[in-house]
């Protein structure tokens, strides 16, 4: 990629001395690094660090007038290819999803007319409150980029999402967000957004090869739900999670900020990936209407159609077999599909034992989704595609009907994942 001119703001957090190693990678890449340091980041570190590191002054007050007849901030906000916001906290968030300008780097922020990018850090809870969720959610809608933090330990002690990114998927996700076409958000093109005043003014290039998602969100549900019948015993099916695992895995590869919603399964949480674990399937429902807006929508999860009516108590045995009263749980997928707040792609997936195609057709048109990928979940438990390594499916569109070979689980994600970025294009 050729040089571009990077203006990076870094808050105040403890993941502030990350910004040096990204400035350093950044430089040796060829890109110019301009630094902005807020009063908080200035506890971390100096502008005396970034000065040396990018060879650029620093900048820390809106207040400086030798800054200032140097190069007014406005003009500081507008000279740069792309603006990094990193570390960025759950304050600086929250003032950029409210708009506010009380310093320089929420000033800059304010008057930018180039592509931003924020990369979050921060203590776990702090990342998981529903007021971070919520400006978040309202900052990806403006068409502001937000990585997704990676989950570990943490500096705090606590364990979990909120940890700065690795500075090379930083760098990563800085090249792919310098030669992305604007998010169709910025560019105005949703209902309800004005395009007359849209900042995305910026000429597509080329998208980079690797990172075609940055600035989607997207949404992936997976494995199974389990629905109580007593304290002890539930409904289940065999769905292992690995296929909508693998794709959350594939997108956020792709540099999609992905949100999982994941029934109870044994299985790790891929890197930079949000998860929200859930039990039932009204569990599940109200985590996918909370994880909106999303500009796609994969539903993986075997969701189990019908739940008991549990009882509190353990039931006993008593001579005769209890009688189970069943009720239908909600069609999350339908549901989304008819949502006046639905994805631009909706993608169903459908595990069938007989007429796999025919059966995903009718799903298609039933569920009112743009995909469904049917898989054969006949055969006997060792061979199941359900728990199992390999898949092969059946891409079903209204344009006709895609037959896969099967493959590996990864390669059937990265597959759907390339789809899926070229159909957001
Ligand atoms: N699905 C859903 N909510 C439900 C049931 C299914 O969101 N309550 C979604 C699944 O995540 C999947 C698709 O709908 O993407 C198809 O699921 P499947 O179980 O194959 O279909 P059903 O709607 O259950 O239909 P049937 O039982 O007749 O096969």
């Amino acid at each position: 990629m050729s040089s571009k001119r990077v203006l990076l703001i870094v808050g105040g957090g403890i993941a502030a001395y990350k910004a040096c190693e990204l400035i350093r990678l950044l430089r040796k890449r060829g890109h110019t690094v301009r630094c902005v340091l807020t009063a908080g980041g200035a506890h971390f570190i100096t502008p005396m660090t970034l000065a040396a590191l990018s060879e650029q002054p620093v900048h820390t007050s809106l207040w400086e007038l030798k800054d200032e007849v140097e190069m007014g901030h406005i003009e500081l906000s507008r000279q740069a290819d792309l603006v990094v916001v990193c570390p960025a906290t759950a304050d600086l968030l929250a003032k950029m999803a409210a708009g506010i300008a009380d310093d320089l780097a929420t000033t800059l922020l304010l008057a930018t007319d180039k592509p931003v990018l924020a990369v979050p850090a921060m203590n776990v809870r702090m990342w998981l409150h529903a007021a971070t969720r919520r400006n978040v959610a309202t900052l990806r809608e403006d068409g502001i980029m937000v990585m997704a933090p990676d989950e570990g330990p943490m500096a705090c002690g606590e364990f979990g999402p909120g940890r700065l990114p690795e500075p090379e998927a930083i760098v990563a996700a800085v090249e792919a967000a310098l030669s992305v076409p604007p998010s169709p958000y910025v560019l105005g093109e949703v209902e309800g957004r004005d395009a007359g005043t849209a900042p995305g003014t910026r000429t597509p290039t080329s998208p980079s090869a690797n990172c075609i998602l940055v600035g989607r969100h997207i949404l992936v549900t997976a494995g199974p739900t389990h629905e109580p019948i007593d304290p002890v015993r539930y409904i289940a099916n065999r769905s292992s999670g690995k296929q909508g695992f693998a794709i959350a895995e594939a997108l956020a590869a792709l540099g999609a900020s992905v949100t999982l919603v994941a029934g109870p399964v044994a299985l790790a949480t891929p890197a930079g990936v949000t998860r929200i674990d859930v039990e039932t399937a009204r569990d599940m429902a109200a985590a996918v209407d909370a994880a909106l807006p999303a500009d796609a929508a994969i539903m993986v999860a075997a969701v189990a159609d019908w739940r008991a009516e549990a009882s509190g108590l353990k039931i006993k045995k008593s001579g005769e077999p209890p009688a189970l009263a069943l009720v239908e749980n909600p069609d999350i997928l339908a549901t989304l599909s008819h949502s006046p707040r639905r994805p631009r792609l909706v993608v169903g997936f459908a595990a069938e034992t007989n007429d796999l195609v025919a059966h995903a057709q009718a799903k298609l048109a039933r569920k009112g989704c743009d995909w469904i990928v049917a898989n054969d979940v006949s055969g006997p438990k060792e061979q199941s595609v359900m728990g199992g390594p390999d898949n092969a499916v059946h891409l079903v569109t209204a344009d006709g009907v895609e037959d896969w070979p099967r493959m590996p689980k990864a390669e059937v994600a990265q597959r759907i994942a390339a789809r899926i970025a070229e159909a957001l294009r």
